[in-house]
């Protein structure tokens, strides 16, 4: 079904405002700087634009600790900008995407300080239990990030659960208050303007109301994980934690709240359960996409790729993502970090079927930047030091030109700016990494590539060939991940990513006109 005027397999840029520009001086982007670069984002094609929270929060979680989730921080500017953001956008042909981090809320949110305070009320909107008779903890549950899933508040003298970090108290989705809330917050953005929402962390809404402790991860089980099991939550199965029976279906409330013209994404960061879950939101009735993690954690492989194109019936029901604000820069995790390689994703990406959500900076071509224990703050990747995902790496401010602090901000940046000359914008030319981007997106848009469907794939060593049919027309996209050059009987592509005549050169991917 169309989401009133959204193709049904958008391209959407992600903006993490805080490291997108800064037009005070504090260091930390703004909403205005978004504004003012709104027809520079609108330039590369791309249908939409998602931004990451921008609401009232302490930011030990880079935001997605929400103290009031209907107002602006002042630090990114007030609701006017806001309005002003939203106007830009649609005048540029953009529509708008937010976030909605509904699982949770900062610890200094009014409704979780009147639960401490003994407002009991207030209380029953996250999940409190007593200790073990011995003290201990309510039962086995682990944290997302790897701690306990509960934390002691001595003025209750009881537990509270969090799937995040201890600042991230857990809603209790199953209070009709808490319902209200959400329902209050949706209306209340689309009434801004805005035109779908990105759903934070979306497995994690629901819990077996029992508590039972979650089984041991069996062997096979702990295969399919995703990430590295340097956290512990990894070695559980997260059967009593996670989404008992349907609990997906709270996707249905998201949608009737937002309306039928919404476009709606989830996040799936549920381990080994994760493509199912993401099936389970994506019903008729529910959000239009769940992402899962597994491209960027595990890399766009064949095995990853091939498993999506198996699994899935609709390929708009799982978008395609490779960075983002929570993963390490593609070009660097996946890649080599060259030219080369950044434009290999890039056709990847814009050929397969299926949404595809870009991450600011990724057109430019920048790596993961390096940083020191003392420059970063993100609190996982100290937790893990140096072994955390590279979360702040990937979060460091844009570089606009070769200034001073690359043009981001006159004052100074609030994670340091090491980038080389040539990534900035005012450096990349028609034949940069962003010139790429634009004729990818634009081939993408002009052959219907996201609204195709797979209709065959086949893996010969380094080679997966995809045949695709979109618009009438069959498609074969070849993506060579070996460093060998691998001659075909195709002649020469449509597109390709490195020159062609009808190879497919090393790390590079070739798309043909099949009929
Ligand atoms: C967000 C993260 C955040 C977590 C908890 C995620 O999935 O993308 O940045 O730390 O949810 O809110």
């Amino acid at each position: 079904m169309l989401r009133g005027d959204w193709p049904k397999n958008p391209a959407i840029y992600q903006v993490y405002p805080r490291s997108f520009l800064d037009t005070t001086g504090s260091g930390e982007g703004d909403l205005a700087g978004i504004t003012r670069k709104m027809s520079w984002i609108a330039d590369l094609g791309v249908d939409a634009v998602w931004l990451s929270p921008f609401f009232v929060s302490p930011m030990v979680d880079g935001g997605y600790d929400v103290a009031d989730h209907k107002a602006v921080d002042p630090r990114f500017g007030t609701m006017a900008d806001f309005e002003a953001l939203v106007e830009a956008a649609h005048g540029a042909g953009l529509r708008v995407m937010i976030d909605q981090v509904l699982n949770h809320t900062s610890d200094r949110h009014p409704l979780f300080q009147a639960a401490i305070a003994g407002d009991e009320f207030a209380a029953d909107c996250y999940l409190w239990r007593d200790p073990k008779p011995d003290g201990t903890q309510p039962n086995n549950w682990l944290s997302q990030f790897g701690q306990p899933a509960w934390t002691w508040n001595h003025r209750r003298r009881q537990y509270y659960f969090h799937q995040f970090l201890a600042v991230q108290p857990s809603l209790n989705l199953r209070n009709p208050h808490v319902q209200d809330l959400h329902r209050d917050e949706i209306t209340f953005w689309r009434g801004k303007g805005v035109d779908g929402f990105r759903f934070d962390a979306v497995t994690s809404y629901l819990f077996d109301e029992s508590l039972k402790d979650n089984p041991p991860a069996s062997p096979e089980v702990q295969d399919r994980v995703s990430g590295a099991n340097f956290v512990p939550y990894t070695y559980q199965d997260h059967v009593y934690d996670m989404l008992p029976g349907d609990g997906a279906a709270y996707a249905e409330k998201l949608r009737d709240w937002a309306g039928d013209d919404a476009y709606l994404i989830g996040e799936s960061t549920s381990g080994n359960q994760q493509l199912t879950l993401a099936l389970a939101f994506t019903e008729p009735g529910r959000l239009d996409g769940c992402y899962t993690i597994d491209m960027p954690e595990k890399g766009a492989t064949p095995e990853v790729l091939q498993a999506i194109f198996d699994q899935i019936d609709d390929p708009a029901r799982v978008p395609k993502w490779l960075s983002s604000h929570d993963q390490p820069r593609h070009v660097s995790s996946a890649g080599d970090g060259t030219d080369r390689d950044a434009r290999f994703f890039a056709l990847m990406m814009a050929a397969l079927p299926g949404p595809w959500l870009l991450f600011q900076g990724e057109e430019l071509g920048l790596p993961q930047a390096t940083l020191s224990q003392e420059e970063t703050v993100d609190p996982l990747d100290l937790l893990y030091w140096p072994d955390g995902p590279g979360r702040d790496g990937a979060r460091v401010p844009l570089p606009w030109s070769d200034g001073p602090n690359c043009g981001f901000t006159g004052g100074t940046p609030w994670l340091p700016m090491r980038w080389s000359d040539d990534r900035s914008v005012a450096a990349q030319s028609e034949q940069s990494i962003r010139g790429f981007y634009r004729e990818v997106i634009a081939a993408r848009r002009d052959a219907g590539w996201g609204d195709g469907r797979v209709t065959a794939h086949g893996l010969e060593d380094d080679l997966l060939t995809v045949e695709t049919e979109a618009a009438d027309t069959r498609w074969r996209v070849r993506i060579n991940y070996g460093p060998e050059t691998v001659e075909t009987d195709d002649g020469p592509p449509f597109l390709s990513s490195q020159p062609s005549t009808g190879a497919v050169m090393g790390r590079s991917v070739a798309v043909w006109k099949a009929g």
